[in-house]
């Protein structure tokens, strides 16, 4: 994880230290382990920073992390994250080859009415405004050519309010994030499909998707 950051945005940090400019992504994560930017890091167990290759070529981007990535302190790792490498894996896509974040690095839940599963809450537009200088400091230190939005949570904060994943999914968005910005669902609508058919139909569409990502982070780095 050596690779420099080049740029570092308008950082204002309440409760950390901004990271530096020249913070390599090792210095940031360790940084972001004791933000308190927002009050998620109250109820979530540890802050859950991105992960994977420094100078990776696609960067893709969930919503925040679930239980499971609360435990482990790493993204995508629970059922959802199945879901995506399997759908990488069919794409082509080596998820060893590509950083994965979240716009919100805790995790935001609520306790079930009864037994102890913590249940998902979306994050509210303070809490992923709080942690937005973290995606940025990623964004700069490891300068995907390609930035890919899992889910409407994502694609709405780095796309805009209006923006309809349902829509324009799977087609390239001017944007001055990277050279080559996509959207797609997230993995969890997937798992969330009404019955068999469905899921299999939505998981076609999810590696469509992907197939696409994956053959424009050929061409930008050939
Ligand atoms: N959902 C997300 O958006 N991110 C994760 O890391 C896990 C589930």
């Amino acid at each position: 994880m050596g690779t420099k950051l080049r740029v570092i945005p308008d950082c204002q940090h309440p409760g950390v230290p901004p990271p530096k400019v020249g913070s390599t992504l090792t210095e940031m994560r360790r940084a972001a382990a004791t933000c308190k930017a927002c009050d998620l890091w109250r109820t979530a167990i540890q802050t859950v920073f991105g992960e994977g290759r420094p100078g990776a070529v696609i960067m893709l981007v969930g919503e925040q992390p679930g239980d499971a990535e609360d435990r482990a302190g790493r993204p995508f790792v629970g059922p959802a994250g199945k879901l995506l490498d399997e759908a990488l894996a069919r794409a082509g896509i080596n998820r060893n080859e590509v950083y994965v974040t979240n716009v919100v690095k805790h995790f935001k839940w609520s306790a079930a009415e009864r037994g102890k599963r913590r249940i998902h809450k979306k994050p509210r537009d303070s809490e992923i405004a709080a942690c937005r200088p973290w995606l940025d400091a990623e964004l700069s230190a490891v300068r995907p050519r390609v930035l890919a939005c899992l889910g409407a949570t994502a694609a709405q904060s780095l796309l805009g309010k209006d923006f309809r994943v349902t829509q324009r999914r799977g087609r390239e968005v001017p944007s001055p994030l990277a050279p080559h910005v996509v959207a797609t669902v997230h993995p969890s609508s997937v798992l969330r499909a009404r019955d068999d058919d469905s899921r299999r139909r939505q998981m076609e569409e999810f590696v469509r998707d992907l197939r696409y990502i994956g053959k424009l982070a050929k061409r930008a780095a050939a």
